[in-house]
């Protein structure tokens, strides 16, 4: 539990990013922006017209931008390539993408993270990011479902999604955290595993820790990590869809009543992905990166430098960032509270009538689109298009 403490110590620092650590280097561009992917860019499968326009404009200023996405469940490069083919835009390189899970990386060498449980995503995908992320030892729910199919009484996996994506593991040896990487798709199966190992003697499948002697009922048998807090997203139905911040509240929900915890007390756990400073301090850390590849023209190199969980940036190249979502919740709660400048658009969650009652309003203004955001800045900014 000492390293779920520590990072739940980063997760609540006051600490955040000031402008004053700005060092006025010579570079290209003072500012730089931040895009949410779905919502902003593309909605689902689709394309959002403006998304390719925007995009190319600034790539023909030579303005640094990366995208920001609660999303997940597929590798960086994936979602990039993913990104550009549905807006038809320009290439867009693994290292300006940072996903929810993306800061799991920091974890690869922490001890307390050796076997991990990881949850959500498409076929085997979440196994295949977590590993090449360097987790050597990933245990995915279907695999646990392989070995004892009573564990999942409701289970929808196939004869052949087992054949095809679990694999046959030791499950006498324990499971040291949970990693929630997306939405789960089979949820009674998720649910289930979750909630046994939240429960069980020290992460051991099939075992159930003593409720009497379990002094504090708040803390999990083993960490429990969710890469993402979003309890709607914009897909391409009309209507904002169900995402991991859903999956949370079920997960807490029965955490709390079997613990049988107090109105006042919660699940103890740490959430990745915006609005939170861990998340924004990280993708800091890889527009500084990306900038510095831009300005040398090494934007073909694959080597990134990645931050340590929770280390804030000592000195910053740009005056402003500018965040540009869909998602009141997430993309501009979290720019408002870090220190960087945030747009709000009409191409996704966010609805007119919603304005007066969000949670954070954008400091630079509600926009059609992403295309009419990304000028109005450049304008403001002294570029002339
Ligand atoms: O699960 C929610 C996710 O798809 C939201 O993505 O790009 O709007 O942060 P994004
Ligand atoms: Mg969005």
């Amino acid at each position: 539990m000492l390293a779920l403490r520590r990072l739940a110590q980063l997760k609540s620092s006051s600490l955040s990013w000031s402008r004053s650590i700005h060092a006025s280097l010579s570079l290209r561009s003072d500012f730089a922006f931040v895009f949410d992917i779905d919502g902003v860019l593309i909605r689902g499968k689709k394309p959002i017209p403006q998304a390719k326009p925007a995009l190319e404009l600034l790539n023909k200023h030579k303005i640094p931008y990366i995208l920001m996405t609660n999303g997940g469940g597929v590798s960086e490069a994936e979602k990039a390539k993913e990104v550009s083919s549905i807006t038809g835009g320009p290439y867009i390189s693994p290292l300006q993408v940072v996903q929810s899970h993306t800061p799991m990386k920091s974890l690869i060498h922490d001890p307390n993270y050796s076997r991990v449980l990881v949850v959500g995503g498409d076929k085997d995908n979440a196994r295949k990011v977590a590993e090449s992320y360097g987790f050597k030892d990933v245990v995915l729910p279907i695999d646990i479902v392989r070995s004892d199919k009573s564990i999942s009484p409701h289970s929808m996996y196939k004869k052949e999604d087992l054949e095809k994506y679990s694999k046959k593991i030791d499950l006498s040896k324990p499971i040291d955290a949970i990693l929630v990487f997306n939405d789960p798709r089979d949820l009674s199966t998720d649910m289930q595993i979750v909630q046994d190992l939240l429960n069980s003697k020290n992460g051991l499948i099939g075992t159930k820790r003593d409720f009497k002697t379990w002094k504090d009922h708040t803390s999990p048998s083993i960490p429990i990590i969710f890469s993402n807090n979003d309890y709607v997203y914009a897909n391409d139905h009309p209507l904002p869809r169900f995402g991991q911040g859903a999956f949370r509240m079920i997960t807490e929900k029965l955490y709390n009543t079997t613990n049988k915890l107090k109105p006042d007390q919660n699940l103890d756990s740490l959430i990745l992905g915006k609005p939170f400073k861990l998340q924004y301090d990280f993708a800091h850390h890889i527009l500084i990166d990306w900038n510095k590849k831009l300005e040398s023209n090494e934007v073909n190199d694959d080597i990134q430098k990645l931050p340590k969980l929770g280390e804030i940036p000592e000195t910053t190249p740009f005056k402003k960032i500018y965040m540009v979502g869909d998602n009141p919740e997430s993309d501009i709660k979290g720019a408002n509270d870090h220190g960087w400048e945030s747009i709000l658009l009409r191409t996704g969650v966010f609805q007119d009538e919603d304005y007066d009652s969000i949670i954070a309003k954008p400091t630079v203004g509600v926009f059609d689109n992403v295309e009419d955001a990304v000028k109005y800045v450049l304008n403001k900014n002294g570029i002339k298009i």
